[in-house]
């Protein structure tokens, strides 16, 4: 799940973009709920010039539905088409017809002046690795309908999923490569998973949470581990050990992990819907 990014691998999946972006009307970018600025790549902004611009806050059932609103407003403020979804279980995915003919109505509105009646929109769903592409797309398409392009002996053709007779979707999402050369989006994106752990190692990685936790969703830990949230992180990581009985050789306290612990509740929403950074910090 867990991908390495190398100079090779970011300029081939720019270029496939490109190449894909020419034969569409509508990006359908997918961002982490909890992390939406952090798990863009702005440079999606000058490849998809030009054309509609949907934003799906994707796992919204782990982000604070409070701040998802708050999210919704700034990138709707921005101009983008906005929608919260849960592809996991899909949710909001019954509103993304909707969504996208509003969208795309200056296309639409454009063909028809033009005499162009009933072409359907082409879409493609971009985002960074482990956002919820392929579960997106197998939410609104069925898994009956993901066809995969590129076995030995077939066509190696783009391939079309039709929604219906109003939307066809490109079956290959195109991939962007986070932008964890800035440190703090890099620990964000470490915090749900999403690249290597060991950019930090998992203790301090927990750590930072664990600090983040107690200023901004304080009483977090205490009530998920039953600890007194000292005020030293490391301490604090204790505790967790302590509670969760993470020992080595049966007495001494295993960090380690309690550390592994810790971020798996976290990224699988056992700590509670937790969004990591606030539309207020990019204004
Ligand atoms: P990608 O194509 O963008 O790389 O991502 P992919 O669809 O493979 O999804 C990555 C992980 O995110 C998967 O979990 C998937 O189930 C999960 N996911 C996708 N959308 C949502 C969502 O809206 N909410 C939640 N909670 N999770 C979502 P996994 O750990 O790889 O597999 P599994 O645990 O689902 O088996």
């Amino acid at each position: 799940m867990h991908f390495q990014w190398y100079p090779g691998h970011m300029t081939k999946a720019k270029r496939m973009m490109q190449e894909n972006i020419k034969l569409i009307d509508l990006v359908i970018e997918l961002v982490d709920a909890r992390i939406p600025v952090s798990s863009r790549n702005p440079e999606i902004d000058e490849l998809g010039k030009n054309k509609a611009r949907l934003i799906l806050l994707n796992k919204s059932d782990l982000a604070g539905d409070k701040w998802n609103d708050a999210w919704a407003e700034y990138f709707k403020e921005k101009g983008y088409s906005v929608l919260k979804v849960n592809s996991k279980k899909g949710g909001g995915i019954k509103s993304i017809q909707g969504v996208i003919q509003e969208a795309c109505k200056e296309k639409i509105e454009r063909d028809r002046k033009r005499g162009i009646l009933n072409r359907p929109v082409r879409a493609m769903v971009v985002g960074i690795p482990n956002v919820g592409k392929s579960t997106f797309i197998n939410a609104l398409a069925g898994k009956a309908c993901t066809k995969t392009g590129n076995k030995p002996g077939v066509t190696k053709g783009k391939q079309w999923i039709r929604l219906n007779k109003n939307v066809e979707l490109l079956d290959t999402p195109g991939i962007l490569w986070p932008k964890f050369e800035d440190q703090t989006v890099g620990l964000r994106l470490a915090f749900i998973g999403s690249i290597k752990d060991e950019i930090l190692n998992t203790e301090e990685l927990a750590m930072e949470l664990i600090r983040f936790l107690k200023e901004f969703y304080p009483g977090t830990l205490k009530e998920k581990y039953q600890i007194e949230e000292a005020e030293d992180d490391f301490s604090c990581l204790q505790e967790v050990a302590e509670s969760r009985h993470c020992l080595v050789k049966g007495s001494e306290l295993d960090t380690e992990k309690a550390a592994r612990l810790l971020l798996d509740d976290f990224r699988n929403g056992r700590l509670g819907k937790i969004t990591l950074e606030f539309p207020n910090d990019y204004e």
